[in-house]
């Protein structure tokens, strides 16, 4: 009989500590609800005391979800954990996650607390975490690091104070697999009230080795990894999830517990979240990248023709990757496209928002008649913005591009209400394109990058255009698709020139307690 394994997901938290890749409220409610069709127990929805945004998320996503629990993390100090608690209120079923941190380093240099200091704070974090729920997940940030016997003694007092899940974070990513599962296997045998919470771990890819440290965890006996969607998150990333359930699952001839996910909703996830984020997935990325289940040498061709797993240990569509499905034409009328779109988990919150998606999808139909359900995303993407995050709007773009003359831009751009014009040269349309956006707005933001994908194949495909600015402390990703990809990469600037304009200053997750 297998053991379940508990598949935390922290793509909205320690995901969206990835530079740029910050979300709307929305675009997390969209995330949230693909997390539950996927069926992960656990969706670490945010840092509620890190700005009033990530707090109004996160009660939003508890008020929306009803299949998974719902997450906030903490710090261990009583200001965060009610923010937190408070957060959660709504979720049918709520978690609290606080940590302190338990290596030397991290408790002198960062903490300048004591270890007796250290363990009587996590022993009343989850005092107060109590108030709130008896779900309450207790991190030992940087216990990579940490010394064996303290992790044992504080491990100890949160489970006798009430912890109920306690994690084994590698918070920078130094470990390697057999150490790391004999960390966790000495602690199951050590700590004496072991057997009565869950073990969990949580693993960075600092060194490449998330995914195989949480699975070497998973074989001493961990029953909760935290991952996340695309493993997306600080630094190189969190353990990926697509990989976890996909491992714990081909391979259930080695490991002795399951997961509840419905592997069918992992593409469908990480599309979602790439899109969503700006960060394109890698074309031989694992399970979910565009090569994963691409045969090109002839000898592999032959043999999948003549038995699919002579060279393929897992199905395509087993974990959702199916042809390009036609779903939707010219002749669709809205009601179709309300179906499809509620059929991909999109709930549009406005009759106002579904008639301008509507009144989009309709001038792309005439544009590219094939309208595939990535079409739907990216086109939803762009209509998923509230008032006040779009306070700069495209009215009109124009470009001249001929061999031998200097590109040349004209834009009008709705600002906070008033029409602006710009124009502007450059080295390429998309360049004076730009310049010409920046003569209205001057925001002198630096360009960390720009990427264009086609959505689908063929040449009327969209161009998904992403776009990375920095400015000052912040880094935001901007997202924008159209046929035409000069006008996507307008879109896509004011995406995030937008980001910027609306500023969210958030409290550093990993700081003092
Ligand atoms: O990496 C880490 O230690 C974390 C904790 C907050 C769990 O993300
Ligand atoms: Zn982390």
């Amino acid at each position: 009989m297998k053991q379940h394994l508990v598949i935390f997901d922290t793509t909205l938290r320690d995901g969206e500590q990835s530079p740029g890749a910050s979300m709307t409220k929305e675009e997390k409610i969209r995330v949230a609800r693909q997390l539950e069709k996927m069926r992960v127990d656990v969706i670490e929805a945010g840092f509620a005391a890190a700005s009033p945004g990530d707090f109004d998320s996160i009660h939003s996503i508890a008020q929306a979800i009803k299949d998974s629990t719902v997450c906030s993390l903490a710090r261990a100090n009583e200001n965060d954990i009610r923010r937190a608690g408070e957060a959660i209120k709504p979720a049918k079923s709520g978690r609290i996650h606080t940590f302190i941190a338990t290596s030397p380093i991290h408790m002198e240099k960062k903490l300048r607390m004591t270890p007796d200091q250290v363990v009587e704070q996590a022993v009343k974090a989850i005092g107060w975490a109590r108030q709130y729920t008896d779900d309450i997940e207790f991190s030992a940030e940087d216990a990579g690091r940490s010394e064996i016997d303290f992790l044992c003694r504080i491990f100890e007092e949160v489970i006798k104070a009430g912890a109920t899940t306690i994690n084994v974070p590698d918070t920078v990513g130094y470990n390697i697999p057999q150490q790391y599962a004999d960390t966790i296997r000495q602690l199951i045998e050590r700590v004496p009230n072991s057997d009565t919470v869950v073990w969990s771990v949580h693993c960075h890819n600092d060194l490449g080795l998330a995914v195989a440290n949480s699975l070497a965890a998973v074989m001493a006996g961990a029953r909760q990894v935290e991952c996340t969607i695309n493993g997306l998150g600080e630094r190189a990333g969190n353990a990926s999830l697509e990989e976890i359930v996909m491992a714990v699952r081909t391979r259930s001839d080695v490991f002795p517990v399951e997961t509840r996910v419905e592997t069918t909703q992992i593409v469908p996830a990480s599309k979602l979240v790439s899109q969503i984020t700006g960060y394109p997935v890698q074309p031989n990325k694992a399970v979910v990248g565009a090569n994963a289940f691409a045969h090109e040498s002839g000898i592999h061709q032959d043999g999948v023709l003549k038995h699919r797993e002579t060279y393929e240990i897992m199905r395509a569509q087993d974990v959702g990757w199916t042809q390009n499905k036609l779903v939707l034409g010219k002749h669709s009328g809205r009601n179709a496209f309300k179906t499809r779109l509620s059929e991909l988990g999109i709930e549009l919150d406005s009759d106002e928002a579904l008639n301008a998606a509507f009144a989009r999808f309709k001038e792309l139909a005439d544009k590219k008649h094939e309208i595939f359900d990535e079409d739907l995303h990216a086109l939803v993407s762009d209509e998923v913005v509230t008032p006040d995050q779009e306070h700069y709007k495209l009215v009109y773009s124009q470009v001249c591009s001929e061999t031998g003359e200097l590109p040349f831009a004209k834009v009008i751009l709705n600002v906070g209400g008033v029409e602006k014009k710009g124009e502007a040269g450059g080295g390429g349309p998309v360049d004076a394109t730009f310049k010409a956006i920046e003569s209205i707005v001057g925001s002198g933001a630096e360009l960390l990058l720009y990427s264009v994908n086609a959505i689908t194949t063929g040449t009327d495909a969209q161009g998904e255009v992403t776009t990375r600015l920095a400015k000052g402390e912040r880094i935001v990703n901007g997202n924008g698709a159209d046929t035409d990809i000069v006008i996507a990469s307008a879109r896509s600037y004011l995406n995030a020139l937008n980001k910027l304009h609306s500023s969210r200053d958030k409290v550093k997750a990993q700081g003092d307690v």
